[in-house]
């Protein structure tokens, strides 16, 4: 069974994306062939890069850094939910990625991008791309934009509109395909 964290990347406590992030990790869950653990970004609480050391030596210097290489190490792959601002992805959330390199080594990546516009922050997920495949993980073909996120978020928490199922069912699919398939040799580029 294939280990998928579903990352809500966002930091904001009132941050619209966690319920849109809970729905992705019930979908995922019901689709089955996944060992599912959402992991809250807010929640792991980094600071900005503080270790001594560049993460590709492996050497942390920082409970909090091992505490998070730790947790991404647990995973084979990842669902990334991230919000866009200002037209890209997150200064938190590049700073998390910055914080490790093996770990995130060969591992399958789907994204779920969002924002209060029409793009759904599919810029900001355009963006995240050569970031991942820098530090060599495998990003699923597929990934999914929900715009209007304010508009979709209740009290009964987040509510789909029609189609967004089946649009992250590909993406699953894409990152199960990934999982199952041999990774690439890796090359750590330092
Ligand atoms: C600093 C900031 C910048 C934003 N920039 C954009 C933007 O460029 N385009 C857009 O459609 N929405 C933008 N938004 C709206 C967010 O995409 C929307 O509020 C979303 O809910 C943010 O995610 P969060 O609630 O998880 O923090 C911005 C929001 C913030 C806080």
């Amino acid at each position: 069974m294939t280990r998928l964290h579903v990352l809500s990347a966002a930091t904001r406590p009132t941050s619209s994306g966690r319920p849109l992030a809970q729905w992705v990790a019930e979908q995922a869950r019901a689709r089955g062939g996944f060992e599912v653990t959402p992991v809250d970004l807010a929640e792991i609480a980094l600071p900005f890069l503080d270790e001594p050391e560049n993460a590709a030596s492996g050497v942390y210097a920082h409970q909090h850094t091992r505490e998070w290489s730790a947790l991404v190490d647990a995973a084979d792959a990842f669902l990334f939910v991230m919000p866009m601002y200002n037209g890209g992805f997150t200064a938190p959330f590049k700073n998390a990625i910055d914080f490790l390199y093996r770990e995130w080594q060969g591992k399958p990546v789907g994204i779920v991008s969002y924002s209060g516009g029409v793009t759904g922050g599919a810029p900001a997920a355009e963006m995240l791309l050569p970031v991942l495949t820098r530090v060599g993980m495998r990003p699923a073909g597929r990934s999914v934009a929900v715009p209007g996120i304010g508009g979709l978020v209740g009290p009964e928490g987040f509510e789909a509109p029609a189609g967004l199922a089946q649009e992250l069912a590909g993406v699953l699919d894409d990152v199960a395909e990934l999982a199952a398939a041999e990774p690439a040799a890796e090359a750590v580029t330092v």
